[in-house]
């Protein structure tokens, strides 16, 4: 069977994918026998195409990084008619993520859905506020709803849990989910200004569009209630889940970790207390002997404490383009082998 793609947002992790999947084409289809066209891309700045034969990605890339609209087989057609009038097989969500509404990813969601059309996503908000309903309603329409993406980019932390993790009994999660504020106490550590290292965090693209989210853990507690969800089936809205960010972080109070053996980590938690799930973000003072210590700059870290294996930590990238967009390749690959 081809896939025939559609991606919904053409920014960072829209181009991230299309390059991936451009380039690895071949290789895709002999190791794999996956073979697909994207046939639709939506993207309120650049346009909406469709071909079901298959868009010219590459042209597409340049006319994006030039910042210049798509020029070739430009539809009239809105994002829901696109959705459900083409060809396309799955649909990845790449749109801004927006944690009051889930608006307008969540509605992209719906629609697909109900059009038995798969959804592969990165976008934290229809993850994080509605995935026990859209799980149902994939189920419902035979289809997936895949969000490998949604928590620390490419690294496979929900994957793992569910799959390889799956014969254990995982009562605890705890880590670093936040790239930025994990960047923000490395560099406060070795003694630059909280308003400094935000605006170098921002420069260097970990941040939120409204680094407010990051810091006040806002991020983190999505990602928390989303592994809460999907990982320990909990049932809860993301405002049962306490949040502090880092803002109150003052330098004597990192010197005072120093003092300790300790370091400052902005930790995001999950823990299964007799049957019932209590899930936070709050700035922890971490011993240097633990694993998630270790991890600095703007990395994520997870460990998995279970019954048999004990704890199970897995250390790798949050965010980026070629990151994020390997979660997308990973759900598709999944799609793929699963059917
Ligand atoms: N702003 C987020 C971070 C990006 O810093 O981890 C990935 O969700």
């Amino acid at each position: 069977m081809k896939h025939k793609i559609g991606l919904l947002g053409f920014g960072t992790v829209g181009q991230g994918i299309s390059e991936i999947l451009l380039n690895k084409k071949d290789d895709l289809k002999k190791k794999y026998g996956f073979k697909y066209d994207i046939v639709a891309v939506a993207d309120f700045k650049f346009g909406n195409v469709y071909n079901p034969k298959g868009l010219d990605i590459a042209l597409m890339l340049k006319e994006a990084s030039a910042g210049k609209k798509f020029s070739k087989d430009v539809v009239d057609w809105d994002n829901h008619k696109i959705i459900k009038k083409s060809n396309t097989t799955v649909w990845c969500e790449l749109t801004y993520t927006d944690l009051q509404t889930g608006g307008p990813a969540i509605g992209h969601v719906k629609t697909a859905l109900e059009s038995g059309k798969h959804i592969v996503t990165s976008n934290k908000g229809p993850a994080a506020l509605h995935y026990p309903k859209m799980k149902k309603l994939a189920g419902k329409n035979g289809v997936r709803f895949m969000i490998e993406g949604t928590v620390v980019a490419g690294t496979p932390v929900i994957n793992l849990a569910t799959g390889p993790l799956a014969g254990c009994n995982i009562s605890k999660i705890r880590g670093i989910l936040n790239g930025t504020t994990n960047y923000m106490l490395t560099e406060m550590e070795k003694g630059m200004s909280y308003s400094d290292v935000l605006k170098v965090a921002q420069e260097k693209g970990y941040a939120e569009a409204d680094p407010t989210g990051d810091v006040e853990g806002y991020d983190a507690r999505a990602k928390v209630t989303i592994l809460a969800n999907v990982v320990m089936g909990a049932g809860i809205a993301i405002d049962e889940v306490s949040c502090e960010g880092i803002t109150k972080i003052t330098p004597a109070d990192i010197e005072k970790a120093k003092k300790q053996g300790k370091r400052w980590k902005l930790i995001g938690s999950v823990e299964m207390k007799e049957n019932k799930v209590e899930a936070s973000v709050k700035p922890q003072m971490i011993d240097l002997t633990h694993p998630l210590a270790g991890v600095m700059g703007a990395g994520n870290a997870l460990t998995f404490s279970t019954d048999l294996l004990g704890d199970v930590t897995i250390v790798g990238p949050g965010a980026g383009k070629k990151e994020t967009g390997f979660a997308i390749l990973s759900d598709l690959l999944a799609i793929h082998r699963e059917g």
